[in-house]
């Protein structure tokens, strides 16, 4: 029986939600998109429909989806996504490639309109209307009207658009554009690799759910983990269905997409993200700002001096690993930074040297891995052995660690404490570097920098970004 616990809320002071509701007001107006913004998406998203009907067979089914659709988006960054909906009985890789070749048509290449094509899991033009900053996605997906007769990862983009649609109120969706603003500032808005925080989908899930912003607050605010969000029936999970979906997901966050169980919505947020999220909510509760919404100000000059000074204050040394990388998809690069820099710093904890932070950034051309670890590390490891009661497992432990420096016991379980075969942590990193034979791919070791403490004005510029977002709520 599913269980009835639903979104808390009221549990705020009268004043508190005042304020909060004169700041959402403010915010509001301020972020959504302006009337011309508005006319402009309606008259292009009808301009391209109209030329994309005159190319594509009647079989094709053409729908505008995505925020701008949906009146959602966040003002001057208004991507219009239309779909072009092919029947189910067709091939794959027909309609990427006949999608393809309709939106081409559509484009009429000149001063004001230009297009590229970007591959997701399969190819979509991007078309740049230049005069008005707008961008649109001319997407080939199949029709469906279930997420089981799925063929491709968006052909669900469909489904959401259905249901938000017919969901979302007016003051709603109001609120989806605070939400989303609430949480750029704080850097955790999309579901990207850079970002690994919340999509614009989760976004209007969460507002729906919860019923408006303020009922979004305060359930992060008490959030407790593991959770099962079902926007669907607009309860929680039972402690059972939450427990079998932590199992068949492998997250603790999980927010059931109602056009698709079997999907986690919520699948890429962080810890970190969510971390986020639960500390600004409980503190826009406790102190009400408009500063939430106005995201972190900072100023990235002198950012060498800056990172230098950080170090010395904190007593740390920085090991910095730049990267060249070619013109490919950003989400790509992100992913292989990300890995890369996970596995580099797990090699320099078990090594004796762990990161007390490890940050990633990427621009155009560069990737960045640095690590900040304490100039004090000590120069051992520490090896973990199995639990002292699992017989032969244990002996074998003690017996290949006899010449360690320290045998000692936690939880029944035996650690060795061991010299470091590395004198310092450039030394891991360069060993970690030729051991990570699978380096990802468009990471190349060979053309690898690596800086100790003192690094260019241009890398610390990036450094020093991701710095601040990993840093600062
Ligand atoms: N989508 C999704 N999951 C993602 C990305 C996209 O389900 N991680 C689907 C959603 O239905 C979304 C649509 O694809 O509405 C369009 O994606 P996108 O343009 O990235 O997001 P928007 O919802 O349009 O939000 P934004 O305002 O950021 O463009
Ligand atoms: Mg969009």
């Amino acid at each position: 029986m599913p269980s009835t616990s639903k979104a808390k809320a009221g549990s705020i002071s009268r004043s508190t939600r005042q304020k909060i509701e004169g700041i959402l007001d403010k915010v509001i107006k301020d972020f959504s998109p302006t009337e011309n913004e508005k006319k402009m998406i309606i008259f292009y998203s009808n301009m391209l429909t109209t030329r994309l009907k005159s190319v594509v067979p009647k079989s094709v089914e053409i729908a505008w989806v995505g925020s701008t659709a949906r009146g959602t988006q966040l003002r001057g960054s208004s991507d219009i996504d239309i779909f072009l909906l092919f029947p189910r009985h067709m091939d794959k890789e027909q309609i990427k490639k006949k999608g393809l070749e309709y939106a081409k048509k559509t484009v009429k290449p000149g001063a004001n309109e230009s297009y590229v094509i970007k591959y997701a899991e399969h190819p979509y033009l991007k078309l740049f209307l230049k005069d008005i900053g707008i961008t649109a996605d001319i997407v080939p997906a199949f029709k469906i009207s279930d997420a089981k007769e799925r063929i491709t990862a968006v052909d669900r983009t469909q489904l959401h658009n259905e249901f938000m649609s017919e969901k979302l109120s007016q003051v709603q969706k109001k609120q989806v554009i605070a939400l989303k603003m609430f949480l750029k500032s704080h850097g955790i808005y999309g579901a990207g690799a850079r970002y690994e925080g919340f999509s614009g989908y989760l976004c209007e899930l969460l507002i729906y759910h919860y019923g408006s912003f303020i009922g979004v607050l305060e359930n992060a605010a008490s959030l407790k983990l593991p959770v099962l969000i079902d926007p669907l029936t607009r309860a929680n999970g039972s402690l059972t269905q939450t427990k079998d979906s932590v199992a068949r997901f492998k997250k603790e966050f999980i927010v059931i997409d109602p056009t698709d169980k079997n999907r986690n919505v919520a699948a890429v947020v962080s810890d970190e993200s969510l971390g986020r999220l639960i500390a600004i909510s409980k503190m826009m509760l406790e102190k009400p700002s408009l500063e939430f919404f106005y995201g972190p100000r900072y100023s990235d000059t002198y950012s060498a001096r800056k990172i230098s000074n950080i170090r010395k204050n904190l007593g740390i040394d920085l090991y910095l690993l730049a990267f060249k990388i070619p013109d490919i998809t950003e989400e790509i690069i992100w992913q292989q930074t990300r890995r890369f820099g996970h596995q580099i710093g797990g090699i320099l904890k078990k090594n004796g040297f762990p990161p007390i932070i490890e940050l990633e950034n990427v621009s155009e051309k560069e990737a960045i891995i640095a690590f900040f670890i304490s100039e004090t590390s000590h120069r051992h490891k520490i090896a973990e052995g199995p639990s002292i009661f699992m017989g032969s497992a244990a002996a074998k432990f003690l017996k290949s660690h006899q010449k360690s420096l320290g045998i000692f016991f936690s939880n029944n379980r035996i650690y060795a404490l061991e010299d470091s075969q590395y004198k310092g942590a450039k030394q891991v990193v360069n060993k970690a570097l030729e051991s990570l034979e699978s380096a990802p791919r468009y990471l190349e070791k060979k053309n690898v920098k690596i800086y100790v403490n003192d690094i260019p004005e241009g890398l610390a510029k990036l450094l020093y970004e991701a710095f601040v977002r990993r840093t600062s709520l």
